[in-house]
């Protein structure tokens, strides 16, 4: 096909060497299927921030570590250059979750690189080699409903761990994969500790995915493990091999909030730290 003018940059520098077709145009970015020498791969390409709507991300990015005080009070006014620098920060976002969330173990697309505000991923494909179809368009037996719900809880879990919730969880944003359910679509993704409203977005990412997958498994709505993980997160006793039940008592007592504001800082120090670390790593690279 005609390389879009978004992509030539990529061609010119070798990234990659052809694109194949387009694979989906939607809100917030097209999609389309490259090949890098002998690998298949895909390509998002981010629509221009103008087209989006801006205010809207403000309450995404509080809470998210951004460098140096003038680029937050930017942000923050929504000036001129505030708004070029949240474009930067928003399309970043999402490079960096996949790098972070895939080294954590995360089911999510394998990471190839962010050029030209262009990411470019590993392409999720069925058994067949075709590209995956999403969560929300398949068939499920209620077993597979019961496995994928399992296996989606797990993957929430392990991105609280890191410090993230997605923020727009839901059986679009779910690759169905041969192994099973892989999760995308992470420019939006909020820091669990520094978000006022981040118990709420992790118990809609969770309900979107109970609330799909238990039109084949109705026992699924019986089930909390929204409010279960978040109560452990909270106490700071939230790990990658927690086992969870789905079962959860909602606490009618006072809430002891000088311990839960402690375990949140903690988490946040944690976070700061690790990034620290993996900054470092990056340097030293
Ligand atoms: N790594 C991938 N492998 C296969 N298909 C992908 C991959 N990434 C994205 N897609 C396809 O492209 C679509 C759009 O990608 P994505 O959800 O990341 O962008 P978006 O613009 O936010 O989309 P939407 O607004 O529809 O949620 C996905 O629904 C999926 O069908
Ligand atoms: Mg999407």
């Amino acid at each position: 096909m005609k390389t879009p003018t978004a992509l030539q940059a990529l061609i010119d520098d070798g990234v990659i060497d052809e694109v194949l077709r387009p694979l989906k145009s939607g809100k917030e970015a097209a999609v389309f299927v490259v090949r890098s020498g002998d690998d298949v791969r895909c390509a998002k390409v981010y629509k221009d921030m103008a087209q989006r709507s801006f205010q809207q991300r403000v309450q995404y990015q509080e809470g998210r570590k951004v460098r140096g005080s003038r680029e937050a009070r930017a942000i923050g006014k929504a000036s001129k250059y505030g708004r070029k620098q949240q474009e930067t920060a928003w399309k970043n976002t999402e490079v960096d979750a996949l790098y972070q969330l895939r080294e954590a173990g995360v089911r999510v697309p394998e990471p190839h690189g962010y050029f030209h505000g262009v990411l470019v991923m590993e392409l999720v494909t069925d058994a067949e080699g075709f590209s995956a179809p999403r969560l929300g368009e398949v068939e499920l037996s209620p077993e597979q409903a019961r496995e994928f719900h399992a296996v989606l809880v797990r993957q929430v879990v392990l991105m609280l761990c890191c410090g993230l919730i997605h923020g727009d969880l839901s059986p679009y944003n779910v690759l169905v994969g041969p192994e099973g359910p892989v999760v995308i679509d992470f420019p939006q993704v909020v820091s669990a500790a520094g978000n006022n409203a981040a118990r709420q977005m992790l118990l809609r990412d969770v309900n979107n995915l109970t609330a799909y997958l238990g039109r084949w498994a109705p026992e699924l709505f019986e089930t909390w493990y929204g409010e279960e993980m978040w109560a452990l997160f909270e106490a700071g006793d939230l790990h990658t091999d927690s086992a969870l039940t789905g079962k959860f008592t909602h606490d009618e007592r006072r809430v002891d909030l000088d311990s839960v504001r402690d375990a949140i800082n903690e988490a946040r120090d944690e976070a700061l730290i690790r990034q620290q670390g993996r900054e470092a790593a990056a340097l030293a690279d």
